[in-house]
C-alpha cells in the first residue's frame, strides 16, 4: 500500500482523537524504525515507552510466536501456567505482592482505585490525592486523578472523590488529607508531566504520613517501571516501597498489559466478583512478559542503564553548555529531558526530519528516553542530531 492510501483509511475511518505526526512506520528493529517510503529512524521515545527494550526483540517476537501457536486466551474462570508464574516474577522482583492483570496503564491505575475503595470501605474513606501535573490515563476516573484541567474540562462532571495537590509539596499534600483519604497516588517521575523527579526526602514523609493515617500509597510506575530508571522499579531507587504499584508500558515489550501489584493483605479484598478483564493476563500477553524481564536480566539491561544513562545525560549536560535558552537536563537513569526557556517543539520536527525520534511534552520539554537496550553509538548518533536542530532552533 502506498502511504497516501494508509493517510486516506485513517482520513475516512479511523476517530481522529491524536496528534499525527504524519509519518507511516512499518518495520522496527531495536532502536531503530522504517517507513513505508524505506527512510530509517533512530527512535529515541519508543512507542511512548512502551518499546523498552526496542522494537521486536527477539525474545519477544519468539515467545509470542510460539505461544500463538499453542493457545493465545483461556478465560479468568480456567487456569494457565503462565499468569501465575509471571505474578510470581512480578512478587520477588517487587515487595512480595499479589498481582491483578489488565490491558493497559489506565486500568491498572482503575484496579488501584477500585482496591483503594474497597480498603477504606471499613472506614467509609474513598478519597484519593494526586499530584498537580501527573498523568494517570484516560478512562473517566483515571483522568479525574490525573492532575491537570486540560484532560478533564471537556469530560464534566468528572467521578467524585479525587483532589490534587501540587508535586513534591509535602505541606499542601497534608492539609489536603482529611478524613475521607484512602489513597495518595504519585508518579515517582512524573514522565508526562515533564520528567519531574519525586524528592526521596518528600517521598518518606508521605510514606510516613500514609503509615500513620492508615492511607494506602500508590505508585504509578507505568512510565517508570521496568528498568527505565535503572532499577526494575524507581520506588526501588528511592528505597520507598508503596502498597500498590502499577505497572504497564515496557511490561509487555510492545503486547498491551497492564498489572497491579499490591501488598497481600490488601490484595485479598478484591475477592471474587469485585474486578475482572476479559482480556487480562492472557497466556500471550503473559509469555510477552516473561520474556520481557528475562531479556532483562540476561542482557544486563539494568546496568545497561545505569551506564547508558550516565553517558547520555554527560552528553545532554554539554548541550546545556553550549545553549544558553536550554534552563535544565532532567530525570534519571534512561529517562531524561532537556528543558527550555521556550515553546521548542520546532525542535521534535527538524530531529525527524533529520531521522531522529523524541518527544515534546507541556511545549517546552524534550523527552529522551530511548530503549534501554541501547548504545553509545545510537547515542553519539541521536546526540548529534539533536545537536544540529538545537543549533537552527537557536538561530531562528
Ligand atoms: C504514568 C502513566 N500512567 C498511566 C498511563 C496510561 O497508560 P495507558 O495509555 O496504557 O492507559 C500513562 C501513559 O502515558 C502514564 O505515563
Amino acid at each position: 500500500m502506498e502511504k497516501e492510501g494508509v493517510l486516506e483509511n485513517y482520513r475516512k475511518y479511523v476517530v481522529g482523537s491524536y496528534t499525527k505526526s504524519g509519518l507511516v512506520f512499518v518495520k522496527g528493529k531495536g532502536s531503530y524504525l522504517w517507513d513505508i517510503e524505506g527512510k530509517k529512524y533512530l527512535d529515541f521515545f519508543p512507542g511512548w515507552a512502551v518499546s523498552g527494550i526496542g522494537h521486536c526483540h527477539p525474545g519477544v517476537s519468539g515467545a509470542i510466536r510460539e505461544q500463538s501457536e499453542t493457545l493465545i486466551h483461556i478465560a479468568n474462570n480456567h487456569y494457565h501456567p503462565w499468569q501465575g508464574l509471571l505474578a510470581k516474577k512480578l512478587s520477588e522482583l517487587s515487595f512480595g505482592g499479589k498481582v491483578f492483570f489488565c490491558n493497559s496503564g489506565a486500568e491498572a491505575n482503575e484496579a488501584a482505585i477500585k482496591l483503594a475503595r474497597l480498603y477504606g470501605n471499613k472506614t467509609g474513606r474513598y478519597g484519593i490525592i494526586s499530584m498537580e501535573n501527573s498523568f494517570h490515563g484516560r478512562t473517566l476516573a483515571t483522568v479525574a486523578m490525573t492532575g491537570q484541567p486540560r484532560y478533564q474540562e471537556p469530560f464534566k462532571p468528572l467521578p467524585e472523590g479525587f483532589s490534587s495537590v501540587p508535586f513534591n509539596d509535602f505541606e499542601s499534600l497534608a492539609k489536603a488529607v482529611d478524613d475521607k483519604t484512602a489513597g495518595i497516588i504519585i508518579e515517582p517521575v512524573q514522565g508526562e508531566g515533564g520528567i519531574n523527579v519525586a524528592g526521596r526526602d518528600y517521598l518518606e514523609k508521605v510514606k510516613s504520613l500514609c503509615e500513620e493515617r492508615d492511607i494506602l500509597l500508590i505508585f504509578d510506575e507505568v512510565q517508570t517501571g521496568f528498568g527505565r530508571t535503572g532499577k526494575f522499579f524507581a520506588y526501588q531507587i528511592f528505597d520507598i516501597q508503596p502498597d500498590i504499584m502499577t505497572l504497564a508500558k515496557t511490561l509487555g515489550g510492545g503486547f498491551p498489559v497492564g498489572a497491579m501489584v499490591a501488598e497481600s493483605s490488601i490484595a485479598g479484598l478484591m475477592v471474587p466478583g469485585t474486578h475482572a478483564s476479559t482480556f487480562g493476563g492472557s497466556p500471550l500477553a503473559c509469555r510477552s512478559c516473561l520474556a520481557v524481564i528475562e531479556a532483562i536480566e540476561s542482557g544486563k539491561l539494568l546496568q545497561n542503564v545505569k551506564i547508558m544513562g550516565d553517558y547520555l545525560r554527560e552528553k545532554l549536560l554539554s548541550l546545556k553548555e553550549k545553549y544558553g535558552f536550554i534552563k535544565e537536563v532532567k530525570g534519571m537513569g534512561l529517562m531524561l529531558a532537556i528543558e527550555t526557556a521556550e515553546e521548542c517543539s520546532s525542535v521534535v520536527e527538524e530531529c525527524t526530519r533529520k531521522g531522529l525520534l523524541i518527544n515534546c511534552t507541556h511545549s517546552n520539554i524534550l523527552r529522551i528516553m530511548p530503549a534501554i537496550t541501547t548504545n553509545r553509538h545510537e547515542i553519539d548518533e541521536a546526540v548529534r542530531i539533536l545537536d544540529e536542530s538545537l543549533f537552527s532552533y537557536g538561530k531562528a
